[in-house]
């Protein structure tokens, strides 16, 4: 077997701790590979001045995948006071380190599957005929442009001169804002490019063909987002036109997905979504197999970079805990998906089937899969701790 460098990039609170765990998961599943840890986070803040160091950049690129725990985010002026005394007052500012790496390396595309894991106590049920409940099985990939739109950054408070005269020269600003005085205007502009759209689009319906998802729907809002959502529209149609004609292409808005969501989630497959709505819909979708200790992504670019993380922040308030209690699966099911990345499926597969059986078998859970409030006693109560959930799946291996 090839021998890789994964690049580890831990970051704050418990990404350090589900990232360790994942690492022995690894290791036992046979997984060869040299690991660099690198640095990234609130620490390189405070002490450098800056979150995401160039060292950290330098890395990813030479090796190209890297497994991505957590980090920890502040608004600007708590950032500001937490810098090391001799840093302040040099104008540095603060910016998420995990939106920095997605921009640098422009990783448009991201993917967050949501699998029913039967067992799992956190599975949604609804009522069904003759009011039995039922459980739907849920099989939901979805691919989130991960770079542009609403989260692309562009945006003023009190915009400059030259922004103003462009949104003077739309008639509908005229109609509906010019009466409001420049001072107290907020714009944050919902930029799409052709390019970018045409790769997630693109990317969803090779996903669903190699996959076998007889659909894949998009979810914008082209009836009332005419030039953002209606181009992803236009091109989806066209694209599935001419190379995906066994795959149907469904349209939904946002909103009534959301509604859906709940009302017949199993019927769903491939979900392409601009960024916003795509990281709507994927936390949506997560909600019913589980949530965050479940919830698991992938990015990545058109160069071969890929970052492997989970949905999850940093949850600092655990962090500190002497026995660590969070369920570490979302880290160990991105580590999948990063072993899908690299061509080692089967090792994959192994670990995805580890994990399946454990939580079906129902004897080892984590706080969150009890339901229980995440206090410091919980394993005490009964509750799995982070370092006994993932001795679980090493066991199944
Ligand atoms: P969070 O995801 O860190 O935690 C929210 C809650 O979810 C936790 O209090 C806990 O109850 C639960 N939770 C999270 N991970 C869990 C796990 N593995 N197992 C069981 N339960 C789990 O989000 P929050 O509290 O909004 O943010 C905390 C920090 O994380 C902030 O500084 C935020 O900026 C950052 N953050 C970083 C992200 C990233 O690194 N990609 C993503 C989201 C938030
Ligand atoms: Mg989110």
């Amino acid at each position: 077997m090839h021998k890789r460098t994964i690049v580890v990039i831990p970051g704050d609170g418990i990404g350090r701790v589900v990232l360790d765990e994942t690492l022995r998961v690894l290791e036992t599943a046979g997984f060869q590979a040299d690991y660099v840890e690198t640095d990234i986070g609130w620490e390189y803040w405070c002490d450098e001045g800056n979150p995401l160091p160039q060292r950290t950049l330098d890395l990813i690129r030479e090796h190209k995948v890297a497994l991505f725990g957590a980090i920890t985010s502040k608004p600007k002026e708590e950032a500001a006071k937490e810098l090391a005394p001799e840093l302040r007052n040099q104008g540095l500012v603060y910016s998420s380190p995990i939106v920095g790496l997605r921009q640098h390396f422009k990783l448009d595309i991201c993917i967050r599957p949501c699998r029913t894991y039967k067992g799992n106590p956190l599975n949604f049920v609804r009522r069904g005929p003759e009011n039995r409940i039922e459980e739907p099985e849920i099989d939901v990939v979805i691919f989130r442009q991960n770079t542009e739109g609403l989260y692309g950054g562009v945006e003023w408070s009190d915009p400059p001169d030259k922004v103003y005269e462009a949104l003077l020269s739309h008639p509908k600003f005229v109609r509906n804002f010019s009466d409001v005085p420049k001072s107290e205007l907020s714009v944050s502009t919902r930029i799409f490019t052709r390019k970018a759209t045409e790769r997630i689009l693109r990317a969803a319906f090779k996903y669903a063909e190699t996959h076998h998802y007889p659909s894949v729907t998009l979810c914008e809002k082209p009836n009332v987002i005419r030039e953002t959502s209606g181009m992803m529209y236009r091109l989806a149609k066209e694209i599935q036109k001419a190379e995906f004609r066994n795959i149907e292409l469904w349209n939904t808005n946002i909103d009534a997905q959301m509604m859906w969501l709940t009302k017949n989630p199993e019927e769903y497959g491939v979900i392409v979504a601009g960024n916003m709505f795509g990281d709507i819909v994927s936390d949506g979708f997560a909600g019913l197999i589980g949530g965050l200790g479940f919830a698991c992504s992938a990015q990545f670019n058109d160069e071969g970079v890929g970052i492997f993380e989970p949905t999850h922040g940093s949850a600092p308030k655990y962090a500190d805990y002497p026995v660590s209690i969070v369920n570490p699966i979302a880290m160990i099911e991105s580590a999948c998906m990063m072993l899908d990345f690299v061509e080692e499926n089967a090792i994959a597969q192994n670990i995805r089937e580890a994990i399946t059986t454990v939580v079906s078998e129902g004897k080892i859970q984590t706080y969150d899969m009890k339901k229980m409030k995440g206090t410091e006693n919980v394993v005490e109560k009964g509750a799995a701790s982070t370092t006994e959930m993932t001795n679980a799946i090493i066991q199944k291996l």
